[in-house]
């Protein structure tokens, strides 16, 4: 489904990210994939077993300068970029009234600014090509809030924001601009969970069980390939039904 395009994926060691990666790559996508330890190279390595080109790069994606150096040694090394998926992410739980303000500039940092730093860095080529995807990891959580994650519920909301605004933007330059709410999705940030917290939001869904990294993957393969051209600005869940 993606025979010839050039993918960009953030936050791809392991989890969501990792599984998006290995589902573009056995599509045929030529992959650069991105986290900030070096356990990147090592994916790099495992993915190399399918057709496409991969290269890893170690990057913070929380910072904007290395954010622009990677993205130009990206297109320097691929000629192109046809899909951006911004999916690095991190949580930083706590009530509102001990939140620190370190974890709530960390949380805004690596979740939201990022989203905008690895878009700056990619657009421009995106518009010289006149083709363009980009896929933003939210989180139902985005939608509907959580006690204890204010700081988080306000970076993946801030998400939603920022993919409509950008798909109003570009959207006449032929590049859409979408995002992803997973709901309770089985990876390292959701195993981290205390056991009671967990089997109550199993009860919660009407799917009565948590979700794959792969019914991810396989939204975020939709809406990358062409059979999603005429969708922008839209938010999917995957969230096994989840009211939010
Ligand atoms: N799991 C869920 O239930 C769930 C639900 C809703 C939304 N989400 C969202 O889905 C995305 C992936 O979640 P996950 O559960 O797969 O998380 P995860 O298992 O914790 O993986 C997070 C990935 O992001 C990378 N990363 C973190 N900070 C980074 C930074 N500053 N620069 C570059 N890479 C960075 C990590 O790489 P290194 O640490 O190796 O550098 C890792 O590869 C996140 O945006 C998360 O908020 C997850």
């Amino acid at each position: 489904m993606l025979e010839g395009k050039v993918a960009v994926i953030t936050g791809t060691t392991r989890g969501i990210g990792r599984a998006i990666a290995e589902k573009f790559a056995q599509n045929n996508a030529s992959l650069a994939i991105i986290s900030r330890s070096e356990k990147v190279f090592d994916v790099a390595q495992e993915l190399q077993k399918y057709n496409g080109k991969v290269i890893a790069y170690q990057l913070d994606v929380s910072n904007f300068e290395r954010c622009q150096q990677v993205g130009k040694q990206i297109i320097e090394e691929f000629g192109r970029v046809d899909i951006l998926v911004n999916n690095a992410g991190i949580t930083r739980d706590m009530l509102l009234l001990r939140m620190s303000e370190k974890d709530w500039d960390e949380v805004i940092r690596v979740n939201l600014k990022s989203i905008f730093n690895m878009t700056k860095a990619v657009v421009p080529q995106m518009i010289r090509q006149r083709n363009g995807v980009i896929i933003n990891m939210s989180s139902v959580v985005g939608l509907g809030g959580n006690a204890g994650q204010a700081n988080y519920a306000a970076s993946k909301a801030g998400i939603i924001g920022f993919t409509k605004s950008v798909a109003k933007e570009l959207g006449a330059r032929n590049i859409r601009s979408n995002a992803i709410a997973p709901g309770f999705i089985e990876t390292d940030m959701t195993r981290a969970l205390p056991e009671k917290v967990l089997s109550d939001w199993k009860e919660s869904i009407p799917l009565r069980r948590i979700g794959s990294v792969d019914d991810v993957a396989n939204v975020a393969l939709f809406l990358a390939s062409d059979m999603a051209s005429y969708i922008t600005g839209q938010v999917i869940n995957v969230c096994g039904g989840l009211d939010i």
